[in-house]
């Protein structure tokens, strides 16, 4: 089977491995890829970011399935183009998209929809805004949200006023272009933070969702959740401590009346949706959607997944997921990312990877290769992803596997899941403070 894999990343990577390890022989182009993709098949350069071009290419070269990995091309409406073709596409329609593209799009759906979120107030007005910022009631850190994609950049927890009105002030001024400039200011919460992924099949006649197990990313740099924010530094899943009731209320109060609000709002939806989800001490509420995977979430849900991945995909991509459980290994699993020197600020690149035998699954993120070695080429560079029978078992498999990789300048946490596995041992469950 041909299949279009749009994106360059870990996730991409893990989504390719997966697919070229179903039953179906896969002629994998990537697009436009990477060193570490172009070994899985060949790659393409195309701008994800112009719907005709990724529509041309398909109307000549007809792939017979194509998978959307980042936000920017759904946003962009390239699945429309595609789809438009009549390829199967997994990956949503530009209208679903702005679930993701725009904050306070999602805002208002969530409001229409009955489904628990932080009060919020959406500004485009200098002096509306600063009178907010002066009268806030809803207690610190006041959170900022610039209302467009902001590469993962635009939220700020403001500590003060002062601080809420410089980021106020920049973000009017246009520090993320037009996306800036509409700001979604947000009540804080205060909880544990996880990522529930679903896939979702929905248009006027039908509607079917399946949902993936809750995994949690670890977003700061440093051990401890200390330092600046990065694209995600591990995750794990599923969560030890989560208790079948504990799904079963986040499908009925978050999940559910999503999948009901596309419809009765006339969306279409055919790809995956990432709740990222806090649970307050009220229970779970939404912090926002993605309409994406979850990068280093895909690499722990690879793990876990025991589906063929093309006829799964294909059976979204054509719209016909039925409402059922997905097969999955019973199994805990874990993806550290391995980071460049300098990262979240930069990345040092070009630094000779030395990777020996780690007996797990290698993702490559930013790499490429040169004269035979692979070298440092982003942020976030290796990921090494495996499963055990349990998050303790998983920790211990990749702490062995850590030992086999090296290059200078190397950053990595060793504590993905420490937190939670004592939460766990501790007996506490998802509602007890975090
Ligand atoms: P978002 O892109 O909306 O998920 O925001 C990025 C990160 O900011 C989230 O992963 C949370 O850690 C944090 N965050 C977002 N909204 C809130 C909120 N209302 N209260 C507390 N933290 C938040
Ligand atoms: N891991 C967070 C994200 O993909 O947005």
């Amino acid at each position: 089977m041909k299949i279009l894999l749009l994106g360059s990343g870990g996730r991409e990577h893990a989504l390719a491995l997966k697919l070229k390890a179903s039953a179906t022989p896969v002629e994998l182009i990537s697009a436009p890829g990477s060193d570490a993709l172009g070994e899985l098949g060949t790659c393409v350069a195309l701008d994800l970011e112009a719907p005709a071009a990724v529509g041309a290419w398909c109307a000549a070269n007809r792939p017979e399935l194509v998978v959307v990995g980042p936000e920017v091309p759904l946003v962009a409406g390239v699945a429309d183009a595609v789809r438009a073709l009549g390829i199967p596409v997994f990956g949503h329609g530009a209208a679903t998209a702005r679930l993701e593209g725009s904050k306070a799009v999602a805002k208002a759906f969530m409001e229409r929809h009955g489904i628990p979120c932080a009060a919020s107030r959406t500004v485009a007005d200098q002096a509306e805004g600063e009178a907010l910022i002066r009268s806030w009631s809803y207690g610190y850190p006041i959170v900022l949200k610039a209302d467009g994609l902001a590469a993962g950049k635009g939220v700020v927890l403001a500590e003060t006023e002062a601080e809420a009105l410089e980021t106020f002030r920049a973000f009017m001024a246009g520090q993320f272009g037009e996306a800036s400039r509409t700001v979604v200011f947000e009540e804080p919460l205060v909880g544990m933070e996880l990522s529930l992924h679903v896939l979702v099949d929905v248009d006027a006649r039908h509607a079917a969702f399946a949902l993936l197990p809750a995994c949690q990313d670890h977003k700061r740099i440093f051990e401890g959740d200390r330092g600046p924010n990065t694209g995600g530094m591990g995750a794990f899943g599923p969560l030890p401590f989560l208790r079948p009731g504990d799904i079963e209320r986040m499908r009925a109060e978050l999940v559910e009346p999503t999948v009901r609000g596309l419809r009765e709002d006339g969306l279409s939806a055919r790809g995956v949706l990432f709740l990222g989800v806090m649970w307050t001490a009220t229970g779970p509420k939404l912090l926002e959607y993605n309409v994406r995977f979850g990068d280093p979430e895909t690499q722990v849900l690879m793990q876990l997944l025991d589906e063929d991945l093309v006829a799964l995909l294909l059976e979204v991509a054509e719209g016909r997921l039925g409402p059922r459980e997905l097969k999955l290994k019973p199994h805990t699993a874990i993806t550290v990312v391995l980071a460049a020197e300098d990262y979240p600020e930069g990345a040092k690149k070009g630094v000779p990877i030395q990777i020996g035998t780690p007996g797990v699954t290698v993702i490559h993120a930013g790499t490429r290769k040169q004269d035979g070695r692979w070298l440092t080429n982003g942020g976030r560079v290796l990921n090494l992803a495996t499963s055990a029978p349990d998050l303790s078992a998983a920790r211990a498999a990749i702490e062995a596997a850590l030992a086999q990789v090296q290059w200078s300048g190397m950053q990595v946490r060793h504590d993905i899941g420490l937190k939670a596995l004592r939460h766990a041992e501790a007996g506490k469950t998802v509602q007890d403070p975090w």
